[in-house]
């Protein structure tokens, strides 16, 4: 049996030193963002809390009407994480699990935007990544699919957004893995990322495709989004990002609101 967002998704919990560490330092600033309010969900762009091909949706989705709740100061103000609070390898994953050597796999770096709905850049916006080695393996007790841990691959980092928006980190290519959500299921290679916008409140988890997969058309969770606006899961490859006898080069941005928004796990 192997699981997969549901586990996941809770990267602080997963590395909760570490979490609590970043945490401690926390910048503190109180940063006041122009947006007098967060528009309404787009739900056309967004997937349902229960989708039946998604098994554990089925137990842990609604089954009730949401009561929205009412936006707060809260969600626009408070502490946000300063650059001077993550390390200068934190947003290299080839780099930040090494202990006698480099991890195996396909180096990846990854970069993109963060934006609102109106295409404003979001800057200082908190990104962490979680991710399988390219064996296809997590280091999770949860996980015990028959395939290698990396001694050198700690599979989590985290980076923040400059001022136009922009965040960049390096990888290796995540493996596919089996899970138990029905016959022979496969994920396709995917990255998690979570952001916290204006504020800790604000957080959105959300997974990162790669172009060509062939297991995205059997993939519940990637059909379980609409067609139209799946397709902003999938990154895409770009020779420009790719770094000559480094490293091959995605672009994924990632837009939090509206009817452009990038999907986002419940
Ligand atoms: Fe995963």
């Amino acid at each position: 049996m192997h699981y997969d967002a549901d586990v996941f998704a809770g990267f602080p919990a997963y590395y909760g030193n570490a979490y609590s560490h970043w945490a401690s330092n926390l910048s503190g600033t109180g940063r006041m963002t122009t947006e007098p309010h967060y528009k309404p969900r787009d739900w056309a762009s967004q997937p349902p809390y229960r989708y039946a091909g998604y098994k554990s949706t089925a137990l842990r989705g609604p089954t009730r009407p949401l009561v929205p709740l009412k936006q707060t100061l809260s969600e626009l103000t408070g502490p946000v994480y300063g650059h001077e609070s993550v390390g200068p390898l934190d947003n290299d994953l080839t780099k930040n699990g090494v202990k006698d050597g480099e991890p195996l796999g396909e180096r990846i770096v990854v970069t993109g935007r963060v934006l609102d709905e109106n295409g404003r850049p979001v800057p200082d916006a908190l990104i962490e990544i979680w991710q399988a080695n390219a064996a296809g393996r997590y280091i999770h007790e949860v996980d015990q699919h028959d395939a290698p841990l990396d001694p050198n691959f700690f599979g989590g980092g985290r980076c923040v957004t400059d001022g136009e928006g922009h965040y960049r980190f390096y990888s290796v290519r995540p493996g596919a893995y089996p899970w138990g959500n029905h016959h022979n299921a496969w994920r396709p290679n995917h990255i998690h990322l979570s952001l916290f916008g204006a504020a800790l409140p604000a957080r959105l988890v959300t997974q990162m495709f790669f172009p060509g997969d062939p297991l995205l058309d059997l993939d519940p969770i990637y059909q379980g989004v609409a067609e139209g606006a799946r397709e902003r899961l999938v990154s895409a490859f770009s020779i420009d990002v790719t770094e000559p006898d480094f490293a091959l080069g995605y672009v994924f941005d990632i837009v939090l609101r509206g009817r452009g928004a990038t999907p986002m796990e419940g």
